[in-house]
């Protein structure tokens, strides 16, 4: 079973990720991961704080020569401004800001400053989550299985959906500068964000993933916690600021008959490469059906409400006077949709990778890759 735990505060002094179930053999190659963690502070409409961190990953265990070795694996990802943080007395954080977890955690917790709450609630955890997904993607791509993401909207502007991706297409959003390879909507996008800065407002949007290769069968419908598409959801909804997630056309279909709806089923008259037999035509249900993966593209869209620390702030209280006033002014991003984007590819690859393991799942990649071979021979025969 491959299952993961991360730790760490914001300023703390380093984040930790273990994860454990991974086979004996697979190259890390630490670049990759360092890769995904800059694009993941990249993004036009990011804050100051991207520029003290430049996120780099160490592995403390788990490998040997460059390789795993079934043990669990320590990533650590050291937060360099904690140095400017640790030696400094700070007063107490009494006002809540709305939107974030400062109110009921403090209240759940029983803090009187709420520094205690935003330290852990803070969405620098999700550097671990994109260095632990960046493993998974590791092992995906041993099997062609590949991930993208790109960003649909941000605020009222909407790009052009992209409908084959390869290499290169993902080459060329991380050259744009809101991750979306819609010339024209990226800048707007970027106006949009400037514009936002200059009221003291945010903005939020929307983002894709989608993973090619993925093999017809992973996850399953007999148990409601084994639904693929359940387990993607909660995934992405875990990412903070994420408040809705759809899969396929699922929010279009919602106001369609049925008959325009569904993906019909054709037969092809030659087998290529241990492909199924059987094809479709569209993909508006985004790979999956009952829960299951059905060979084609995973495709899932997360929905992001504008970030919630505002430069002009909103109405709130104050713990220590119990008396009504404005929310605090802590540094922060404008609109943080590109990098939510990084961060939801990382986690999608993660869940499929877990139900991969699931199912094709041995000690080593070896065996790994014999059960997957033996699999792929079989789906010729149906
Ligand atoms: C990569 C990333 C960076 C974020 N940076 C900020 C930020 O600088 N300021 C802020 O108010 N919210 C930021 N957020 C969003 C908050 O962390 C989030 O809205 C808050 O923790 C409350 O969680 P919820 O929106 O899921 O309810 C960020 C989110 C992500 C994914």
């Amino acid at each position: 079973m491959l299952r993961f735990l991360d730790a760490g505060e914001s300023h703390g002094r380093c984040l930790i990720g273990i994860i454990e179930g991974l086979p004996a053999g697979l190259s890390i190659d630490e670049e990759k991961i360092n890769f995904n963690l800059k694009r993941r502070q990249g993004g036009y409409g990011r804050g100051e704080r991207m520029k003290i961190e430049q996120d780099q990953v160490e592995i403390l265990s788990g490998l040997r020569e460059g390789k795993t070795i079934g043990s669990p694996l320590i990533l650590m990802i050291k937060n360099k401004d904690w140095e400017n943080w640790s030696e400094k007395e700070y007063p107490p954080l009494t006002i809540p800001r709305p939107g974030h977890a400062d109110f009921a955690g403090a209240i759940k917790y029983g803090f009187k400053d709420l520094r205690k709450v935003l330290e852990r609630a803070s969405a620098r955890q999700t550097a671990m989550r994109v260095a632990i997904g960046s493993v998974a993607g590791i092992l995906l791509e041993e099997f062609n299985i590949n991930t993208y993401s790109d960003v649909l909207r941000i605020g009222p502007v909407k790009a052009h959906r992209i409908t084959s991706f390869n290499p290169e297409v993902k080459a060329e959003i991380n050259e744009s500068p809101v991750f979306c390879l819609d010339g024209i909507a990226s800048l707007g996008m970027c106006r949009e964000i400037d514009r936002a800065r200059e009221k003291g407002d945010t903005l939020g949007g929307i983002f894709e993933v989608i993973i090619s290769g993925v093999p017809i069968g992973l996850g399953s419908y007999v148990q409601w916690d084994r639904r693929l598409d359940a387990r993607l959801a909660s995934a992405l909804m875990s990412i903070p600021s994420v408040k809705a997630v759809e899969i396929g056309e699922g929010i279009e279909a919602s106001k369609k008959k049925g008959s325009a709806v569904h993906d019909e089923i054709f037969v092809q008259e030659e087998l290529k490469n241990n492909s199924s037999r059987y094809f479709r035509k569209s993909n508006r249900a985004g790979g999956l059906e009952g829960g299951v993966t059905n060979g084609e593209e995973v495709i899932i869209r997360a929905y992001l409400k504008p970030i919630p620390t505002l430069i002009n702030p909103l109405c709130s209280i104050d713990f220590a006077t119990k008396r009504e006033t404005k929310a605090t002014y802590q540094r922060s991003d404008i609109c943080v949709v590109p990098a939510a984007c990084v961060v939801g590819e990382e986690v999608a690859a993660w869940e499929i990778a877990t139900a991969f393991l699931e199912k094709f799942g041995g000690d080593s990649l070896v065996e790994i890759k014999e059960n997957y071979k033996n699999y792929r021979d079989r789906l010729q025969e149906l």
